[in-house]
């Protein structure tokens, strides 16, 4: 397939973000994620690129523009008190089901197993039996590198970047068609980011379309195909990491990258 034809897996069409009413956080933001496309999210803290993940799977709902997620437009309308919301809620769901998300905290439940975390979901959305969600557990387990010896174990007996990699295999348990993560390695020791970056790159290997939203700007460079710099609400440069990190003449961005001590 040429890349002409690719389908866009979510396509954001001038996405705009008020927490309050009155001041846009995300100030008209249109960007397409193709099947496949790694896109790394930059910017400097503040800038909106939280609100924009939480824009695409809906936990926020923009206050203007429009959704299509694997080619299905959603629908968005008013509710009594003028707040946008999702028309169906069953489009809401099948949104929710495809979409995963990995959080910088990890957001396991501490009151579940390993084994219990990443079976949950397919066994109460995908209606899995027992047994296949956990035969499937199991192999995510062992592809983000934890072996049988941690699946009974409780989140807190696990480090940040082994707790990182669960939270990861639970996503995956799903087979989203689209990933979104926000600053997956900002919580972690700095001995642990590789371990998770190295899954992330995994995934990137087997073509999954992910967004990242990152400060690692050597992952963004060798991993992306594609870095997107936002600044107060809008994109101000996007391009080829080699555009980015290389050719870009855009002065915000070089101030940017400038400030991270972490490019070299
Ligand atoms: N739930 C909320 N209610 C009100 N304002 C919010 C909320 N969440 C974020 N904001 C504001 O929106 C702006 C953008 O926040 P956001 O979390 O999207 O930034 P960010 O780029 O992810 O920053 P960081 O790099 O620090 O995580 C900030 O000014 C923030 O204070
Ligand atoms: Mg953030």
């Amino acid at each position: 397939m040429s890349s002409k034809e690719k389908q866009a897996v979510v396509s954001l069409q001038n996405i705009k973000h008020s927490y309050d009413g009155e001041t846009d956080i995300l100030k008209g933001i249109s960007v397409d994620a193709y099947e496949g496309d790694v896109i790394a999210v930059l910017g400097g803290s503040g800038c909106g690129k939280s609100t924009l993940l939480r824009c695409i799977n809906l936990l926020e709902t923009p206050t203007h523009g429009e959704i299509y997620f694997l080619n299905e437009h959603l629908e968005l309308s008013s509710d009594k008190k003028k707040k946008r919301v999702i028309k169906s809620p069953k489009q809401l769901t099948r949104l929710r089901s495809r979409v995963g998300m990995v959080f910088q905290q990890f957001n396991l439940w501490s009151h579940k197993t390993v084994l219990q975390n990443i079976i949950e979901a397919p066994i109460r959305v995908l209606k899995h039996s027992k047994a296949d969600a956990t035969i499937q557990a199991k192999k995510l387990l062992r592809k983000v590198g934890l072996g049988e010896e941690f699946e009974g174990n409780y989140p807190s007996q696990l480090s940040g970047g082994q707790q990182q990699r669960v939270a990861i295999a639970r996503t995956m348990a799903m087979d989203p068609a689209l990933i979104l993560f926000d600053e997956p390695t900002s919580a972690l020791d700095p001995t642990l980011v590789n371990e998770v970056l190295q899954v992330i790159t995994d995934l990137a290997k087997e073509k999954r379309t992910m967004i990242v939203v990152t400060h690692e700007m050597e992952f963004a460079r060798k991993v992306a195909n594609r870095v997107i710099f936002l600044h107060e609400g809008l994109v101000e440069a996007d391009g080829k990491p080699q555009e980015i990190f290389g050719a870009s003449r855009n002065k915000l961005l070089l101030k940017f990258l400038q400030k991270d001590a972490r490019i070299t």
